[in-house]
């Protein structure tokens, strides 16, 4: 089905980006509705987190157009960036500051109005209050993924871009996570989430599987698995790296 372009929240075609010898993303075409919760599915080194940092600005391609918030990709990083919301695959937070301290630090950077509210608001939303004087060093995994969750969000972006962002994380604490994100897509902000737990690709509005910097298959949970003819996600996943293996092998 054609989507009008005021509807999507990611519209980008022919992504490129090569490091030296290396094509990371190769010719990427995707398309993400607003309110859409994408998971962005791939093995280690197929090029998402190249992708998601094209997307957000931070690296430049080297080939491809589009619009993300309707802002052009390649002109309007900088329109983009403040709109957009990016959870990097790695806890980046001061170990050494509180809950309370890091939103701060990051409600400032971005010039926030309103500024003590916004992190106190941040704060309750998250389930962070009683924490938020605990060094993010101290927290376990679970409260540093809301932690990271909370500093995202602070500046009320409209697409959140999200790197593995429940890695090593706790069953319990993952679920809540997912509650949270579909609480936020009701509210109507996209999501871009990168994951190896097929469990989360199921609680996803829509999957686009990436391998060697290919999109090899993009739409919803059961289209993707009819495209593959198999009947849970573990096996989807492990036949498309197969026939892509194979195929290399017969080159
Ligand atoms: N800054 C860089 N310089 C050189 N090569 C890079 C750089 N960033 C990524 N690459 C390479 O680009 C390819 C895609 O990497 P990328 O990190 O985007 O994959 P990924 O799908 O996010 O993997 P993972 O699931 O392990 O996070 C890999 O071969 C990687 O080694
Ligand atoms: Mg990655």
């Amino acid at each position: 089905m054609e989507m009008a372009a005021e509807d999507l929240a990611i519209n980008v075609s022919g992504m490129v980006k090569h490091f030296g010898p290396i094509t990371a993303v190769n010719g990427i075409d995707l398309q993400v509705q607003k309110g859409e919760i994408c998971g962005f599915l791939g093995p280690n080194g197929s090029g998402k987190t190249t992708f998601i940092r094209m997307l957000c600005g931070l690296l430049s391609p080297n080939g491809g157009e589009g619009t993300c918030l309707g802002y052009n990709v390649i002109h309007e990083s900088e329109a983009i960036k403040r709109k957009v919301g990016y959870m990097t695959q790695r806890f980046s937070f001061y170990e050494d500051l509180s809950i309370i301290e890091n939103l701060d630090f990051v409600a400032r950077m971005y010039g926030i109005k309103n500024r003590l509210q916004s992190v106190h608001e941040s704060l309750e939303n998250l389930g962070l209050t009683k924490r938020k004087n605990q060094l993010a060093g101290t927290l376990s995994g679970g409260w540093k993924q809301r932690l990271s969750l909370a500093a995202c969000l602070i500046h009320k972006p409209e697409l959140l871009l999200l790197d593995e962002p429940t890695a090593g994380v706790d069953p319990k604490a993952r679920r809540e996570f997912w509650e949270e994100i579909h609480r936020l897509a009701e509210q109507g902000l996209t999501f871009l989430i990168a994951t190896h737990y097929m469990d989360e690709a199921e609680r996803c509005h829509s999957l686009a599987f990436l391998l060697y910097g290919n999109l090899i298959a993009h739409g919803t949970v059961d289209e993707v698995m009819k495209k593959s003819g198999k009947t849970n996600l573990e096996e989807v996943f492990i036949h498309f790296m197969s026939k892509a293996e194979k195929e290399n092998l017969d080159k």
